[in-house]
């Protein structure tokens, strides 16, 4: 086994298998897989393990295979292959791709459940609290948006109560903080890492870590009835994956050496740098090197939500303009760490002048004049202009920059090289040298064939298929052998170029034209059929807890008819209304302003809770509730079947 210094190990979080991929999910396994694929060049394809994988237990995949009449076996079944497919469309190089109903992890989740009861971790309790299915997490209420939302997908959280078992987080709230002090790069970016210590300076409490209202998950051991909390049973993949494998064992490091940087997005960083590090302390299991935490792609400024329909989907892209042009797209358009938004313009833009101008121009103009003027072969010749220099120091920049994880950084400093390269032929004029001095032009054309070649290399974790071609056409023997060798000069003698297709076609006016149209309406497409599956029944399996008769009674439940509705500016969601009530009117501000236009609503029958608390929403007082169906998304709203006079009581 090498030594450890040199191994390399990184994960994804594992994809949840309820939801259908967009190209944020694509965003953190296409970062990881250049990173990986870079370092496997630098130090091995041994030496790296990139693992991936899907997180297929829990409450919100139950209720995903019931609604498509699958069990939820054969459902996370089909979709964990369809994340395969996808990656390898994506071109995406795995290790390992780990899926949370395989036996080899279940047996380590429950190992490692034992070992936490055995040193007085876990605990029995009971739980009450505001859990969000599509986060599988529980809220504390002050943390709530109006209207009891989530803060994440702004979808109304339902109230759990259940006996089960609590992990000891408290206890590691001062651990932590010296491992944070003791390790300032072990959260990153800077803004994660000062959240991620101010929740926990904020004071830990105890977390519940087992569910007993459904039954899709692990299995507490020796416990009847409770299934393990998803995210301990997720979050152990990245001991599981390695823990049975003596081949790979290494890579999890020791308490000494700590090996593994998790990649993940933004918003789950509590879990993996509060939550996993305490499990590993609890367990006296080693730590991870690094938790980095990548920014959020919006679309339009918007998040991408199933309910905007504005998911962008990397199937259909990937087939339009190419894995490699995707995956350059959304390496290089934000610096890993920051939020960005995605913009079909933005990306053709890119495509455009960076793809097919600089680097597909440098690449075809060098080889048609290799052609015409060279019959063909490279001339081995030295380096002009500083060449060597600025190739070696590319070198040094890409590794600097993928050593901090800043693939964006890295090609920023690559495509100089290639603007630099395309201005020296322009200034060279190999056209006009030709008639003077033929032998400067095999100098300048070898100069131009060889910093390709070096391009080639560097930017193969970026785009590895298009960079193997690049590789052909220049007429290397073995394109697929990629290494990572500054020195100039290593292209051939006599190598003779395989011009081809271009490596990325330029799009005019009318093709990018015939793309925006297609890609907008697939979105519209996909909104439409995502409104349709979300018609389905809600489950029951959360039945609110019993209320007694003159509980219920305490509600004033009235018909109100609608005078008014406008849109709250700046609040997609929200409506705010008046409504007549006979003795008098009331303003309310009601979430459903993505179901309803305001105009429909005017004249409406209604039911109403007349006697609710005033709570200001989107910084209007409401006055009351307009009673709709629906648990996240509205279906409709509650309305008499006649004609009632407005006021009429509900009983
Ligand atoms: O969180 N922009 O899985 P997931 C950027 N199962 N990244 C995005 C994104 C966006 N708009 N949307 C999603 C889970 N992602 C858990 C992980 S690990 C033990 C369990 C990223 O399928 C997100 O940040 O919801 C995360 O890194 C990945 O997609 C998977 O998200």
């Amino acid at each position: 086994m090498p030594k450890e210094a040199s191994l390399f190990y990184l994960t994804t979080p594992l994809y949840y298998v309820s939801d259908k991929p967009h190209i944020g999910h694509a965003y953190t396994t296409i970062v990881a897989d250049a990173i990986c694929r870079y370092q496997r060049i630098k130090l091995g394809e041994k030496n790296v393990y990139f693992l991936t994988g899907t997180d297929e237990h829990g409450e919100k995949i139950e209720r995903a295979a019931k609604a498509k009449d699958l069990s939820p076996k054969q459902f996370v079944d089909q979709v964990a292959d369809s994340y395969k497919e996808m990656w390898a469309k994506l071109h995406i190089a795995y290790n390992d791709f780990i899926r949370t109903t395989q036996p080899r992890h279940e047996s380590v989740v429950k190992e490692l459940w034992e070992t936490l009861e055995k040193t007085g971790d876990i605990y029995q309790g009971a739980y009450e609290g505001w859990y969000c299915v599509p986060c599988e997490s529980f809220y504390p209420e002050k943390e709530l948006l109006p209207e009891l939302l989530c803060p994440d997908h702004k979808r109304k959280v339902e109230r759990v109560k259940e006996e089960g078992y609590f992990f000891r987080l408290s206890k590691y709230e001062k651990p932590l903080l010296a491992h944070y002090e003791a390790y300032p790069d072990f959260v990153q970016p800077e803004i994660r890492k000062n959240e991620v210590r101010a929740f926990v300076e904020r004071g830990l409490k105890d977390i519940s870590i087992s569910r007993s209202s459904f039954s899709w998950g692990i299995p507490v051991p020796n416990t009847k009835g409770h299934v393990i909390y998803v995210w301990i049973d997720a979050l152990t993949n990245y001991y599981s994956a390695l823990k049975d494998s003596k081949e790979h064992q290494a890579f999890f490091g020791t308490k000494e050496h700590p090996l593994a940087i998790h990649l993940i997005g933004k918003e789950i960083s509590r879990f993996h740098a509060v939550y996993w590090p305490a499990i590993l302390m609890a367990a006296s299991l080693p730590m991870p090197k690094q938790i980095f935490a990548h920014g959020w792609w919006t679309v339009d400024g918007e998040k991408m939500s199933k309910t905007l329909g504005n998911v962008v989907d990397p199937h259909v892209l990937c087939q339009d303009i190419g894995a490699d042009a995707l995956r350059y797209f959304l390496l290089r358009e934000i610096p890993l760490g920051q939020d960005g938004d995605f913009s079909y313009d933005a990306l053709l833009s890119r495509y455009n002048s960076e793809l097919a101008n600089d680097l597909g121009n440098l690449l075809h103009r060098t080889l048609s004049m290799v052609d015409k003027f060279c019959k063909g072969v490279a001339k081995k010749s030295d380096a002009d202009d500083g060449f060597a220099q600025k190739i070696s120091d590319l070198y040094s920049q890409v590794d600097q920059s993928i050593g901090k994880l800043q693939p964006s950084s890295a090609l920023d400093s690559i495509f100089r090289l290639i603007r630099d390269t395309n201005a020296y032929l322009e200034h060279k004029a190999p056209f006009h040298l030709i008639k003077t001095d033929p032998k400067q032009v095999d100098k300048v054309l070898y100069n131009a064939m060889e910093v390709l070649r070096h391009l080639s290399m560097l930017l193969h974790p970026f785009m590895p298929e298009r960079m193997r071609e690049l590789r052909r056409q220049l007429g290397l023997s073995h394109p697929e052998q990629v290494v990572l060798s500054s020195p100039f000069g290593g292209l051939q003698e006599g190598t003779q170029i395989q011009k081809g297709d271009p490596l990325f076609p330029r799009l005019d006016k009318d093709a990018q034209t015939l793309l925006l149209e297609k890609w907008r309406g697939a979105r519209k497409m996909t909104q439409q059929t995502e409104i349709q599956e979300q018609k389905k029944p809600t489950s029951l399996t959360n039945k609110k807890e019993l209320v007694s008769f003159s509980e219920f009674q305490r509600l004033d439940l009235r018909v109100a008819t609608i005078l008014t509705a406008e849109r709250v500016p700046k609040k997609d969601k929200l409506l705010k209304i008046t409504v007549d009530l006979g003795e008098e009117q009331k303003t309310v501000v009601a979430g459903i302003g993505q179901t309803y236009q305001p105009t429909q609503l005017v004249g409406l029958q209604v039911a109403f809770v007349a006697n609710l608390q005033e709570a200001k929403i989107g910084g209007i007082v409401s006055q009351g509730m307009i009673l709709a169906i629906g648990d996240n998304d509205i279906l409709g709203l509650l309305r008499p079947e006649k004609e009632v006079p407005a006021g009429s009581v509900i009983r």
